[in-house]
């Protein structure tokens, strides 16, 4: 059945006349002010415009099953198995719990906003209501557990190719899977995983984003490392923005859409090809990094990744080349 919201999509900002979409829809042209009404009721911005017609002009910015569920493929990340809270405690918590209790493969909770947001080694993840992105999916790849980091590096890609397609180029994966805008911190992914010695029982993948966030809204240790997509974006006095606000949800949609897509090459042709792109993305060769071991701190030039996705670094110390699979790295 043809849908109103899906008649002003497919116009793309263009003006549709009460008639035309009257007989679309197959209703009167007093039904359909009555759906544009509802429409703005539920917060779309849609113009009308005395003589021409309707434009949509804004979709509300909602994560709800009913937003983001209809865009969903019918793959991995289905409709059914999309899951919307309000406020968590830690999706990767939530998405753990679910894990356990034998939820499938592509289950996805979303949370507005996160009590006791959890960051990598410990640390801490700022996600207030309704701001920013952060989700978390639970995966059961029939793999060696030592094997999971990849899906990881396969995540980081899959978001740096979204928000690079949402109008910011100049995003960069930071190893092992920070997205980095303007030399600071712009998302984060939290990997857990479940598992015996040979075998994986869930991997929960968790994400997060930081979307309407801008510096003044980090408390003040964070600011200077952290960033927002609106930090970018936020246009000078009367000035046209250069890049548009994406919504939140199209940026899910979109990096579920890319991850099932790279997830499925990766399973059908292994890690090369998720390695290559990475590798075009981060920009990291040739780069003078510090690495942070926790137990000790060295400083050296990134050469590579290795073939399982561990980075190579030679040190300046004494000029051997150190394997990094853990820790954290800095660009120096
Ligand atoms: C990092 O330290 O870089 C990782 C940050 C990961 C944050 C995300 S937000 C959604 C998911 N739930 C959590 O508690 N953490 C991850």
């Amino acid at each position: 059945m043809p849908d109103l919201l899906a008649e002003l999509r497919a116009a793309r900002g263009a003006c549709l006349s009460g008639k035309s979409l009257g007989e679309r829809l197959g209703v009167s042209r007093a039904a359909v002010w009555k759906r544009i009404r509802a429409l703005i009721q539920n917060g779309y911005l849609i113009e009308s415009r005395h003589g021409k017609g309707y434009r949509l002009v804004r979709e509300p910015d909602v994560l709800t099953r009913e937003a983001v569920a209809p865009l969903l493929s019918a793959g991995l990340f289905r409709a059914g198995r999309y899951h919307h809270r309000v406020e968590v405690g830690s999706t990767n918590e939530e998405a753990v719990t679910l894990a356990r209790a034998g939820v499938p493969e592509g289950t996805v909770v979303v949370a507005e906003s996160q009590t006791r947001g959890r960051g990598r080694l410990g640390r801490q993840w700022l996600s207030p209501p309704g701001v920013n992105l952060s989700f978390s999916f639970v995966l059961r790849p029939r793999m060696s557990p030592n094997r999971t980091f990849q899906l990881t590096l396969l995540a980081g890609l899959a978001l740096a190719e979204t928000v690079q397609e949402a109008g910011f180029a100049e995003v960069t994966i930071k190893w092992p899977n920070d997205l980095l805008l303007r030399g600071r911190k712009l998302a984060g992914i939290l990997t857990e995983m479940g598992a015996e010695m040979d075998q994986v029982h869930y991997v929960v993948v968790g994400v997060g984003l930081n979307v309407h966030m801008t510096t003044a809204l980090f408390p003040p240790e964070l600011q200077g490392i952290a960033i927002g997509l609106a930090d970018v974006y936020t246009p000078s006095a009367g000035a046209v923005a250069v890049v548009p606000m994406p919504l939140r949800r199209d940026l899910l949609v979109g990096f579920l859409h890319r991850f099932e897509t790279w997830h499925e090459r990766y399973r059908q042709e292994g890690f090369a090809g998720v390695r290559e792109r990475w590798l075009a993305l981060a920009q990291i060769q040739g780069r003078r990094v510090e690495v942070n071991l926790l137990k000790e701190k060295f400083i050296g030039t990134a050469l590579d990744m290795d073939p399982d996705g561990f980075l190579l670094v030679r040190r300046e110390d004494d000029g051997s080349v150190s394997r990094v699979v853990a820790g954290d790295v800095a660009l120096v």
